[in-house]
C-alpha cells in the first residue's frame, strides 16, 4: 500500500491512523514502544530540503524497532544528477528496502515512482501538490487541541497557490461536518483555479479574503504557510510578495482565547518569535506530533 495523498483515505482509516498515533504517544511518553518493525529497512530518498519530516520518519522507524538508510539532497548525491529516471531510482530502492519515504519538487512525481513498484512508497511532499503524513500530523494536533474535528473555522494564511500541507489538509477537514475555510493571501498567490473549482465541485465551504484582521476574532484554526521561495521562477515575483502577512502580537490579541496557531514549519518572519511563548502558539507541539503519527503511518503500510 501506498501512502500518496490524503484524497485516498476513507474517515475509518483516519480515525484508525488517528487512534494509533495516540496510542503512539503514549506508548513514547510511558517509554514501552514495542519493536514492530523489527528487522524491516525503511529508506528514506529526499530530492528537497527537509528538517522535520525525515528526521521524524527516521525517529518514527528507529523507535519501532526498524533500520534506516537514507539518501538526503537526492538531487545532487543520488544517481538523480546523472539523469535516473524516478521510476529507475524506486526500483532499485525496492531492491534494498522494505518501504521507502520520498520527497521530490515535481508534483505527481511519487505517484509515478509508486507504479512500477509494490514496495509501500510513502509521499513525504510532491512539488506543490500533496503532503499526506504532514495533513494527518495537522488533523491530529486539531483534534487534540481543540478536542474535535467538526463545527471549526481554519484560516490558511499566506502562500495559498503554492501549500502542499493545505492541499493535504483541507481534504481531511472536510470529512467532519459544517468545517469552514478561509483562504487569506496576497493577489498573487490566491488558489489556482483548478484547486477552487474542486472545492466548489465538492460543496467545501470556503471564503477567499486578502486581509488578516477579517478573521481573527472568527477563526479557530490560523494555519500561517511559508512563501514557498522554491516553487517561483522569478526571484522579483517572490521579493514582492514574501512579506504579505506576517502574525504579530497584536493579532494574537484579536484571537479566540481557545484559537490556535499552527504553521508546518520552517517559518521564515510569518509568525513574530515573541509569539512562541503564547499558549495559543501550537506550533512546535504540532511538529512534535509528527513524530507519533509517522509511527502510525509505517505500521499501517506493513498492515501492523
Ligand atoms: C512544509 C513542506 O515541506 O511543504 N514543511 C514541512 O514538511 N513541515 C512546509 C514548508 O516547507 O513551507
Amino acid at each position: 500500500m501506498h501512502i500518496l495523498s490524503t484524497n485516498q483515505f476513507k474517515k475509518d482509516e483516519v480515525e484508525k491512523l488517528l487512534s494509533r498515533a495516540s496510542e503512539m504517544e503514549k506508548s513514547l511518553r510511558d517509554s514501552n514502544t514495542s519493536k514492530l518493525l523489527s528487522g524491516k529497512i525503511i529508506a528514506c530518498i529526499f530530492f528537497e530540503p527537509s528538517t522535520r519530516t525525515r528526521l521524524s520518519f527516521e525517529t518514527a522507524a528507529l523507535r519501532l524497532g526498524a533500520n534506516i538508510i537514507s539518501a538526503e539532497n537526492a538531487m545532487g548525491n543520488s544517481s538523480a544528477y546523472k539523469g535516473e529516471t524516478i521510476e529507475d531510482t524506486a526500483r532499485m530502492l525496492s531492491c534494498y528496502a522494505d518501504a521507502i519515504v520520498m520527497r521530490h519538487p515535481a508534483a505527481g512525481s511519487i505517484e509515478t515512482a509508486s507504479k512500477v513498484t509494490e514496495t509501500p512508497i510513502i509521499n513525504a511532499g510532491d512539488g506543490a501538490n500533496q503532503h499526506p503524513t504532514q495533513g494527518l500530523l495537522d488533523l491530529y494536533t486539531i483534534q487534540k487541541e481543540h478536542g474535535r474535528l467538526d463545527n471549526l473555522s481554519i484560516a490558511f494564511v499566506g502562500d495559498i497557490l503554492n501549500s502542499r500541507t493545505l492541499r493535504s489538509l483541507v481534504p481531511l477537514l472536510t470529512m467532519w461536518k459544517n468545517n469552514k475555510f478561509y483562504f487569506i493571501s496576497p493577489k498573487e498567490l490566491v488558489l489556482g483555479d483548478e484547486y477552487r473549482k474542486y472545492l466548489n465541485d465538492n460543496g467545501i465551504n470556503f471564503e477567499e479574503k486578502n486581509n488578516l484582521e477579517d478573521c481573527l476574532s472568527k477563526v479557530d484554526v490560523l494555519y500561517m504557510t511559508r512563501v514557498q521561495k522554491e516553487r517561483f521562477s522569478n526571484i522579483a515575483d517572490y521579493e514582492k510578495v514574501k512579506d504579505s502577512f506576517i502574525l504579530k502580537m497584536e493579532h494574537v490579541g484579536k484571537l479566540k482565547s481557545d484559537a490556535i496557531i499552527m504553521h508546518p514549519l520552517p517559518r521564515v518572519n510569518e509568525i513574530d518569535t515573541e509569539i512562541d511563548k503564547e499558549k495559543r502558539a501550537a506550533y512546535f507541539r504540532q511538529a512534535q506530533n509528527g513524530l507519533y503519527i509517522r509511527m502510525a503511518l509505517l505500521l499501517h503500510v506493513f498492515n501492523l
